[in-house]
């Protein structure tokens, strides 16, 4: 397929033809763009954007934070995750004058690259996890998550987790995922008695901005992914987690170097992060670890895309001390539900 040359053809093309609120805000704001009008203002200076800085997603997600502060209640019957069922292709002549009564917020909502934490993929968590407490016969984890984001997967032992003749977690919380696994799933008990992570822009959740720039990204009609991170927020509220600001190498480099007792497990945990690294730091990380797992009880949890030739699914692959090379477990849908399991050692 030829690449979309314009900013109106990525913004026809991101979607194709679906019949939800994006894809037609989308159509919508592509006709705009064409024929001059307030799209091509708000867009000025990003016409020659690489294809990769999705511009189209920063200026759907700058509109979805005007809703989300209650600044256009005319949108709201539109959002799904809002509770609104109105026709999704009546949602442009709506939005226009919105959107031309925002023209520089907007334009400056261009500059917000998306970032999301997704919740989800806890889930891979916690199956590389089980195979790791297992192997290694240890129960109590400290977990090092380099690329965190705002830190919410670092919370999983405060999520509940509920599948065919399994569960884990506290019953009574409030982030539940369910059926979450396909394949046999055999719990571990552990505790987590150390926690952190690192990103080089760490999502703040104890700020209303962190906040809405997390819920932002997350697509309008997508109400479940927005209901678990609504839910993983107001626990992350009570007790946020730690997300230093750094890249994986640096940081890691440091955490790894701490002292810790030799009866904890450490857990370096990664999520859709290793492609944002420069190439550096990705072989600069894979040292640390084979270094780490010489050296302390270790285990190397990951749910990443291939590398390039086989970009999806995304794989979940785990390495422990003692083991000689890392197992694939199984593949995780991009937002972490589904794991479908391959293997269960
Ligand atoms: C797609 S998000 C995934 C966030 C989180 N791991 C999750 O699964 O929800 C990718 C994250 O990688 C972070 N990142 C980019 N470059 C990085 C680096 N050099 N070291 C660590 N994290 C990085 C981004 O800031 C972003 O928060």
């Amino acid at each position: 397929m030829a690449e979309p040359r314009t900013l109106a053809d990525r913004m026809r093309r991101h979607f194709g033809d679906a019949d939800h609120v994006y894809a037609h805000l989308l159509h919508g704001m592509a006709a705009d763009w064409e024929a001059g009008g307030v799209v091509r203002e708000i867009c000025r200076g990003w016409e020659a954007a690489p294809a990769g800085a999705v511009v189209q997603l920063r200026l759907l997600a700058g509109l979805f934070r005007i809703v989300l502060t209650g600044r256009a209640p005319q949108l709201e019957p539109f959002y799904p995750c809002l509770g609104g069922t109105a026709p999704p292709g009546d949602v442009w002549p709506v939005a226009l004058p919105v959107v031309a009564a925002h023209v520089e917020e907007l334009h400056e909502a261009l500059a917000v690259a998306p970032q999301t934490n997704e919740v989800g993929r806890s889930t891979a968590l916690l199956v590389g996890l089980f195979v790791a407490v297992r192997r290694l016969g240890l129960r109590r984890v400290r977990l090092l998550e380099p690329g965190a984001s705002a830190g919410l997967n670092l919370l999983m032992d405060r999520f509940r987790f509920e599948g065919h003749g399994w569960n884990w977690g506290p019953p009574e919380s409030s982030v539940t995922l369910r059926e979450a696994v396909f394949g046999a799933v055999q719990p571990e008990d552990f505790t987590i008695v150390d926690r952190r992570g690192c990103d080089p822009a760490p999502v703040d959740v104890t700020s209303e901005q962190g906040r809405l720039r997390l819920r932002s990204f997350v697509w309008p009609f997508q109400v479940e992914r927005h209901e678990r991170l609504a839910a993983a927020l107001r626990l992350a509220a009570e007790d946020p987690p730690v997300v230093d600001r750094a890249g994986a190498a640096e940081w890691l480099a440091g955490r790894l170097d701490r002292p810790v007792d030799p009866g904890v497990l450490t857990v370096v945990w990664q999520s859709v992060t290793r492609q944002y690294w420069p190439a550096t730091d990705t072989a600069f990380v894979d040292g640390l670890i084979a270094d780490g797992l010489d050296r302390m009880p270790l285990a190397h949890v990951a749910m990443e895309y291939p590398q390039v030739g086989r970009p999806y699914p995304a794989e979940l692959v785990v390495r422990t001390t003692g083991s000689d090379a890392p197992t694939r477990l199984g593949t995780v849908a991009d937002h972490g539900i589904p794991v479908t399991l391959e293997c269960c050692p």
